[in-house]
């Protein structure tokens, strides 16, 4: 990737094809000290007060620096190696490839939590395994009541919902979420009649005295993936049919209508949603509706088979991260009259993870 000068124009060559860079785009990246706040990376200037027909009265290429006068008589010595940063996009998480598991899969990279960690290399490394893997583990997390919210907090802020800024995950008396009872959690993602869905959920374990009561988790994307090539009716028509989530409660009714696998523009995985007590599918055709049925039945088999969920035990001071827009997470069965088991969670959501690794990244140099 190269930039090459013709007559006053500015050309980028990437791999043997050539595109004009906007005389526009050039001009409202002036980066001298009255046009950008050095501080804050802001600009000084609106450039839609600019006039529309900015062009380039002069240009020079020497020794890694493009010098340009515009025809409004600004003039810049922009650096060639900013400009091709904002083509190479090499600081996106988008970049960290995610890996996709199943049941082989064994846990083996946890991060001991200590002093400071939040401007640490290992928190940077523990957010790259949470892009890679959609999940990590921190050990010998102070298991202080309410700590969780002074860790979320520390990557970014907290995502407050109708349960509050976080919740426990304990049973209790007339639970308004099956979360509250002891009885098994089928794997499922949370709250996807929120919009948006929270992306990230941080479970703290304080106590855990039950024999039962295993945390269980299902790589999503995998699953999907595996649906699309295996069975892509299923598939089309999990990614075309917007269902209704809702959550009904004595002081709020919340609905968000959306597909249970979502795919991007190009046909990329997005987001999972899967939770099969609080989704309403519309009455649609009833060969699509048969179709549909077929395919939610296909995923929910996978999603609870034993080729994809990975089960483990949390033990007080453990503090899990998941991504709750890849994974589905759910627990096995325990007998509250063995002891106490006590988890506290929140949400975050990506800006927080993103913000913090990019943060990490540029302090650390690395
Ligand atoms: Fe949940």
């Amino acid at each position: 990737m190269k930039i090459e000068l013709n007559e006053n124009k500015v050309f980028l060559e990437n791999q043997g094809l050539k595109k004009e860079i906007h005389p526009f785009w050039l001009r409202e990246r002036i980066d001298g000290k009255d046009y950008i706040d050095k501080i804050t990376q802001q600009r000084l200037f609106d450039p839609t007060e600019l006039k529309n027909n900015i062009k380039i009265d002069k240009l020079n290429l020497t020794d890694g620096f493009l010098e340009i006068t515009f025809n409004d008589g600004t003039y810049n010595k922009f650096s060639i190696e900013n400009i091709l940063k904002e083509f190479i996009n090499n600081n996106s998480t988008q970049n960290i490839g995610k890996v996709k598991w199943d049941s082989s899969f064994k846990i083996s990279n946890n991060f001991d939590f200590e002093e400071n960690i939040f401007e640490k290399k290992s928190m940077y490394e523990a957010l790259v395994h949470f892009y890679k893997f959609g999940f990590v583990i921190f050990k010998k997390v102070p298991t202080k009541n309410n700590f969780i919210v002074n860790f979320a907090n520390s990557i970014g802020s907290v995502r407050r919902t109708n349960f509050g800024e976080f919740f426990n995950v304990k049973s209790k008396p007339n639970p308004n979420d099956l979360a509250y009872t002891s009885l098994p959690l089928a794997p499922h993602t949370d709250n996807p009649y929120r919009n948006p869905v929270p992306c990230i959920q941080l479970l703290h374990c304080i106590e855990n005295e039950v024999k039962g009561g295993l945390s269980t988790l299902v790589d999503g994307y995998n699953v999907s993936e595996c649906l699309k090539k295996d069975y892509p009716e299923y598939y089309k028509i999990l990614t075309e049919t917007k269902v209704r989530f809702q959550f009904i409660d004595q002081s709020v009714i919340l609905e968000n209508w959306s597909e249970m696998i979502e795919v991007d523009q190009n046909g990329n995985f997005k987001q999972v949603r899967f939770s099969p007590r609080l989704d309403f599918v519309p009455l649609i055709d009833k060969e699509k509706l048969e179709l549909f049925y077929s395919a939610r039945k296909k995923i929910s088999e996978l999603y609870n088979s034993d080729k994809f969920r990975i089960e483990f035990k949390l033990i007080p001071g453990d503090l899990i991260m998941m991504d709750n827009h890849r994974l589905l997470h759910g627990r096995t069965r325990y007998d509250a009259n063995e002891g106490n088991r006590f988890l506290q969670g929140c949400y975050i959501d990506y800006d927080s993870t993103e913000g913090k690794l990019k943060h990490l990244k540029r302090e650390l140099n690395i």
